[in-house]
């Protein structure tokens, strides 16, 4: 496997703690927060927190002040797991190397626990919106989300399931919608923030987001499943329309190669220190997990 790109440890280690500290200190009843810690502290790559502070960094900006912002968006992404396993969705009762939330916790519950970090991701976005760039960064995070987002990404990747006419168009607005909506938000936020143009880092956040959502795709099919952590094979299972239904294993992997190398020659166009993204790109090219 590729290597993490330098820095990526620190970034991550930073935000780790900021999340221990946050969850130490989550104001809901017992079983609640439970269900809330444990889908949080699972584990998980904290690719998009990361960026985050990835981004700040490059443009000059104190990336540690900048605590609310990435635990928002890791709480959408938790909260996007959690509904995404739910026998409803995918069905999935593995995630992060654990049983799903809904497996130890119930449906019920793990729908709640979903709702509640939903909420708290604009609770945390309120408050860190202090000034106009970082209210503008809240906007971005919340459209990312949404209806024009990621919840409307999952929806046709659902709808996808049962049409059997759907092709490259319908995995074209799924990969853009449910998973790189998320990757790319991080990376315009930290622009709005720098008071910076976010049209090039839409750009190079849409390929990168893209092209994690086909590595997920591939590696579902050849990965590990303890690499993973979670159950492999499942999107055949669930007649996901995946890249490597519409392409083939081969096609996909093909393809693959030349979004990585697009998404490189994305970042020739930012005005911004971009060695770390440049990794980052192979790294996801490459990753097992
Ligand atoms: C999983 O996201 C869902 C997809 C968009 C493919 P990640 O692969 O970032 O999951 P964690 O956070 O590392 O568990
Ligand atoms: C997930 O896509 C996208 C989300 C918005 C959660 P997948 O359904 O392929 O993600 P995994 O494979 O379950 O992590
Ligand atoms: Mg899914
Ligand atoms: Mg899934
Ligand atoms: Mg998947």
């Amino acid at each position: 496997m590729s290597a993490l790109p330098t820095n990526y440890q620190i970034y991550l280690d930073a935000f780790e703690r900021i999340l221990h500290d946050y969850c130490a200190g989550l104001n809901a009843p017992e079983g609640l927060a439970e269900g809330m810690r444990y889908s949080l502290l699972a584990g998980g790559k904290r690719l998009r927190p990361v960026l985050f502070f990835a981004a700040l960094d490059a443009f000059g900006v104190d990336w540690k002040k900048e605590r609310e912002l990435a635990l928002a968006l890791e709480c959408i992404h938790t909260y996007s797991l959690i509904h995404d396993d739910l026998p409803a969705m995918d069905n999935d009762d593995l995630r992060r190397g654990k049983p799903s939330n809904h497996k130890k916790f119930g449906e019920g519950n793990a729908i709640l626990a979903g709702d509640a970090l939903l909420s708290e991701a604009f609770t945390l976005a309120i408050f860190a919106a202090k000034d106009e760039p970082h209210r503008r960064a809240g906007e971005i995070l919340a459209r990312a989300a949404g209806a024009e987002g990621m919840v409307a990404g999952q929806y046709a990747d659902l709808a996808a399931e049962s049409d059997e006419l759907a092709g490259e168009k319908e995995l074209a607005f799924i990969y853009e919608n449910k998973t790189a909506q998320l990757i790319r938000a991080p990376l315009m936020m930290a622009a709005a923030i720098a008071g910076k143009d976010e049209t090039p880092m839409k750009g190079f956040g849409t390929a990168l987001g893209i092209l994690f959502q086909m590595t997920d795709d591939i590696l579902d099919v050849k990965g590990e499943s303890t690499n993973m952590g979670k159950t492999l094979g499942k999107d055949a299972e669930e007649n996901k329309l995946t890249c490597v239904r519409v392409y083939g294993l081969e096609g996909a992997e093909r393809r693959a190669d030349q979004l990585a190398e697009n998404a490189k020659r994305l970042l020739s166009r930012m005005d911004a220190k971009t060695q770390f993204f440049e990794e980052l790109v192979e790294y996801v090219r490459e990753r097992d997990r």
